[in-house]
């Protein structure tokens, strides 16, 4: 195959993964667990150009920076070198999610450019090589070819380093869209300076191992409430621990931390809904499905609103279900 068109979806991490032991290998510092959107889809069509001189990278139709054409071309050299290929490729995406505000599309932007450039390049991949493969791109992605619920082990090398489905109990996320516009500090820049300059971080790192086995067992007992107070404790330990960096990072607006207040105050009115944020102002608050639209309401004013549920893992299109 010369061109392949695959669509992924965002994930949204319950126990975050912020900090990495190996850059290169790009293994994460701790495990974490996510839950994929069966909204905000990327997609992303890669075509070989056997006799251009370079890759090309086109973003929601426009030529992308030369930061994330560079990013994608290291992917590429990556697959390339597995294929045992010199082809050049253009690659074209787009985000339906705001590129670059903590809503995740660097997940869903590599997860959906391991499977189509994986076809495209003519690798024969099954999941979990797919997911190791995303995983070099963007952390996050390694957990955007799993459907629904996943969990990616934190491994000790290469090949021990993906996500897989786990069960859980059902639930809704409703995303709250206080600023839809780009960080100015990517994730992966104030993930380096975490982990270099916070005095928190280690505390994180441990911590975080423990709240994921927490999870784990909460999610197998379908125990909706613990699921929810592991993710809201979770996120602000990385956020406190984000905020102790040296020069200082700070993700939370006073926008998003009114949300966090009305989520205590839905609990308060007996309302089970429970908020996280990834690195970027906008927030996410999880409840029961059938408590969903009740949150949405109470939430209305803070931002733009959406509800969404568990979607599906990365996977390749054809030209049918593009129309
Ligand atoms: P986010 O919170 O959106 O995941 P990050 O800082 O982690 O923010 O990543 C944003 C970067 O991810 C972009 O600047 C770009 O380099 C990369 N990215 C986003 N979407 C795509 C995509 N569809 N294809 C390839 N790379 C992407
Ligand atoms: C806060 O996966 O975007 O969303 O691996 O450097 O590309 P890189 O970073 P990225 O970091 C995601 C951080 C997070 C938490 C999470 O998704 O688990
Ligand atoms: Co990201």
């Amino acid at each position: 195959m010369t061109t392949a068109t695959a669509r992924a979806h965002p994930n949204i991490a319950l126990v975050k993964y912020w900090g990495k032991r190996d850059e290169e290998l790009m293994l994460p510092a701790a495990g974490s667990l996510s839950l994929t959107l069966d909204a905000y889809a990327t997609t992303t069509t890669v075509s070989l150009e056997p006799s251009a001189a370079g890759d090309r990278f086109a973003l929601n139709g426009a030529e992308a920076d030369a930061g994330q054409a560079e990013r994608v071309t290291r992917f590429l050299d990556l697959v390339r070198s597995r294929a045992g290929s010199t082809a050049r490729a253009v690659v074209r995406s787009h985000n339906e999610a705001p590129t670059g505000a903590g809503l995740a599309s660097s997940a869903s932007g590599f997860a959906a450019l391991a499977v189509a450039s994986a076809a495209a390049y003519d690798l024969d991949l099954d999941r979990e090589e797919l997911s190791r493969l995303a995983r070099r791109g963007s952390g996050s992605a390694t957990r955007s070819l799993v459907d629904g619920l996943a969990i990616w082990h934190a491994g000790d090398d290469d090949a021990s380093s993906f996500a897989e489905p786990l069960e859980g109990p059902a639930m809704s996320m409703i995303i709250v869209t206080v600023d839809p516009g780009q960080k100015k500090i990517s994730s992966r820049e104030a993930m380096r300076r975490t982990a270099r300059t916070s005095p928190y971080y280690t505390a994180w790192v441990d911590s975080t191992a423990r709240s994921l086995e927490e999870m784990a067992a909460a999610c197998r007992a379908g125990d909706f409430t613990r699921v929810g107070e592991i993710t809201e404790s979770n996120a602000l330990r990385m956020h406190a621990a984000i905020q102790a960096s040296d020069p200082p990072i700070r993700y939370l607006r006073s926008a998003s931390l009114a949300v966090f207040d009305a989520v205590e105050q839905l609990r308060a009115d007996g309302v089970e809904a429970y908020a996280t944020a990834d690195a970027g102002p906008n927030v996410v608050v999880i409840s029961r499905p059938e408590d969903a639209r009740a949150v949405s309401r109470h939430l209305a004013g803070h931002g733009e609103i959406s509800i969404v549920g568990a979607g599906p893992g990365a996977q390749l299109i054809t030209e049918e279900d593009c129309a």
